[in-house]
C-alpha cells in the first residue's frame, strides 16, 4: 500500500495517542497503523523565520515532519488571515473578520514554505491528504513544485454560500487553487453545496465535480468505555460528590465565540427565571480552555464570559448553590468522558460548526440504561446526523432555556429512545469509517459523487469500482 502523507498545521504529539489524542489524531488512528505515514505540519514552536528543511522523528510506521513558523508567519498566517479572517468567514461571521495584506501575504508565504518543506520528502506513489482552513493555497503550491501525487483537501470547518465567502479579500484565489486538488471534502452536504456554487460561479464546474460530504466521527466505542471506565475515578467522584444529588448540564468548548458560550450561559439564566422550580436543582459545569488566546476576538470574548457568569451567579446563586460553573483550564479527556457521563443534559449550541465532536462523545458516554439529554444547535454539522437531541437555535436564548426545561423533565423513556437513536448512527459513522470513504474517494475506489450515500456504511461493505479520473501526468 502507497505511503499516507497527512498534512496539517496541528501535529499530534505522538506520545500523546489513545485517550487524550486530538479529533483529528483519533480519526487517523487506524490508518496510521496499517500503512507507512508521514505526518508534516507546525512544529507549535516560533522561531526567527519559518524553517525551511522539516525536523524528523519517527514513531511506529509513521515519521512526524515538523517546522516552526517564523514570528512573522505566526502573526500574519496562523493569528491574522487564518483566524482573524478565515475562520469568522467560514463560520457566517463576515463582518467580525479583519483583513490586512501584510496578513494573506503571510497565508502566501507560509502556504509555499509547507509546500516547498514538503515537497523533497514525497515519493511518488504517495497519496498527500491536507487538512483544514490553514492550507487552502498549498496543493496548488506542491503542484507548481512539479509534484504529480494524489492530492486530497478536507475542511473541518463550515464552508459559507458563497455571497458571505466572497466578502473575503482574495477568495477567489483561495477556490482557483483548488484545482490542484483531485478529491475536496467537506462535514455535511450543505457545506458541499455552497463550495462547489462557489466553485461554478467563478467558471471551476470540472472542481465542483470533486467535492463531496464525508460526515467526520469519533471512536465511538472507545469513548463509551473510556467514559465507564471513569464513572468512578477520583475526579468524578469530587465532582458528584461536591453537587450535592443536584442535576449536571455539561458544556465543552474550546473558548471560541462560534461556540455560542454568551448565548447559552444566558440561555441557563433565563431557564432559572422562567422556570424557578429548576432553581437549586441543576448545576451547569462549563468547561471552556483558553484557545487563540492572542486573537482580539478571543480576549474579548473572554471577559463577556466572565461578565455573563458573575452576573447570573451573582442574581442567582444560594449560599449552598452556585448555578454555574466555569473553568477555563484544559480538563484531561478521560475525566470530561466521565462527566459527561454523570451529566444530566449535555449543551452543544455553536452558531456555527463543522461538525462538532463533542456532540458525539457526550452521547457515546451516556450510560444506556439512564442516558441524558443531548441540547443541540441546528447550526452544528452534527445536528444532521443527531436527531435525537433536542435542537435549538443557539441565538434564543428563550429557546435553549424551553429545551433545558423539557430535558430536565424528560421521562426515562424517551431519554432512551432519543439515545438508541443517536447512538446507532454515532457508532455507525465513527473515525475510521469517515477516514476509509475519504481515502477511497481519494485513492480511486469510490466516485466522490457516491460519497454522500455512502453515509454510516462501513468502506468494506461498499461495492468496489474502478478508478475513476486519474490526474494527468
Ligand atoms: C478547529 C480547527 C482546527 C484547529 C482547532 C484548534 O477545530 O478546525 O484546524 O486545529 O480548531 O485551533 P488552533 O488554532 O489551536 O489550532
Amino acid at each position: 500500500m502507497s505511503r499516507l502523507v497527512i498534512v496539517a498545521n496541528r501535529v499530534p504529539d505522538p506520545k500523546e495517542g489513545g485517550a487524550t489524542a486530538g479529533g483529528l489524531a483519533v480519526a487517523m488512528k487506524d490508518a496510521l497503523a496499517n500503512r507507512e505515514a508521514v505526518w508534516f505540519g507546525w512544529s507549535g514552536k516560533t522561531a526567527a523565520e519559518t524553517g525551511t528543511e522539516a525536523a524528523l522523528a519517527r514513531h511506529g510506521r509513521t515519521t512526524f515532519a515538523t517546522l516552526d513558523l517564523g514570528h512573522d508567519d505566526y502573526k500574519h498566517f496562523y493569528q491574522g488571515f487564518s483566524n482573524a479572517a478565515l475562520w469568522p468567514v467560514l463560520h457566517y461571521r463576515l463582518g467580525i473578520a479583519r483583513f490586512d495584506r501584510r496578513d494573506f501575504a503571510g497565508y502566501q508565504r507560509t502556504n509555499l514554505a509547507f509546500a516547498q518543506a514538503l515537497a523533497p520528502l514525497l515519493q511518488p506513489d504517495d497519496t498527500v491528504w491536507i487538512h483544514d482552513f490553514h492550507l487552502f493555497l498549498m496543493a496548488a503550491d506542491l503542484r507548481a513544485l512539479g509534484c504529480k501525487q494524489r492530492i486530497g483537501f478536507f475542511l473541518h470547518v463550515p464552508f459559507p454560500p458563497r455571497s458571505v465567502f466572497n466578502g473575503l479579500p482574495h477568495a477567489e484565489k483561495l477556490l482557483e487553487a483548488l484545482e490542484a486538488v483531485d478529491t475536496i471534502g467537506t462535514q455535511t452536504e450543505d457545506d458541499a453545496e455552497n463550495l462547489r456554487a462557489a466553485l461554478i460561479a467563478i467558471g471551476k464546474g470540472d472542481v465542483a465535480m470533486r467535492v463531496g460530504a464525508f460526515a467526520i466521527g469519533i471512536d465511538a466505542t472507545g469513548f463509551a468505555k473510556l467514559a465507564a471506565q471513569r464513572a468512578n475515578a477520583k475526579e468524578v467522584v469530587r465532582l458528584r460528590d461536591s453537587l450535592g444529588g443536584r442535576s449536571l448540564a455539561i458544556g465543552v468548548d474550546r473558548l471560541d465565540y462560534t461556540k455560542g458560550l454568551p448565548q447559552r450561559i444566558a440561555g441557563f439564566g433565563a431557564m432559572l427565571e422562567r422556570f424557578p422550580r429548576h432553581r437549586g436543582k441543576i448545576t451547569f459545569l462549563q468547561v471552556a480552555p483558553v484557545s487563540r488566546g492572542d486573537v482580539a476576538m478571543y480576549r474579548a470574548l473572554r471577559r463577556e464570559l466572565d461578565e455573563g457568569v458573575g452576573r447570573i451567579n451573582g442574581q442567582m446563586a444560594e449560599p449552598d448553590w452556585a448555578p454555574i460553573r466555569y473553568i477555563t483550564r484544559a480538563v484531561a479527556r478521560p475525566t470530561l468522558a466521565g462527566f459527561m457521563r454523570m451529566a444530566r443534559i449535555g449543551l452543544v449550541t455553536p452558531l456555527r460548526d463543522g461538525m462538532n465532536l463533542v456532540a458525539k462523545e457526550f452521547v457515546a458516554a451516556q450510560d444506556p440504561a439512564d442516558p441524558g439529554v443531548l441540547v443541540l444547535s441546528r447550526f452544528a454539522g452534527a445536528a444532521v446526523e443527531l436527531d435525537g437531541a433536542l435542537i435549538v437555535n443557539p441565538l434564543d436564548p428563550d429557546d435553549i432555556a424551553e429545551a433545558l426545561d423539557a430535558a430536565m423533565d424528560m421521562p426515562a423513556d424517551e431519554r432512551l429512545d432519543r439515545w438508541n437513536r443517536m447512538w446507532t448512527s454515532v457508532r455507525a459513522g465513527s473515525a475510521s469509517i469517515w477516514c476509509r470513504r475519504f481515502l477511497s474517494a481519494l485513492e480511486g475506489t469510490t466516485d466522490v459523487a457516491d460519497a454522500g450515500q455512502a453515509e454510516a456504511q462501513p468502506a468494506s461493505d461498499q461495492p468496489e469500482k474502478k478508478p475513476r479520473r486519474k490526474r494527468a501526468a
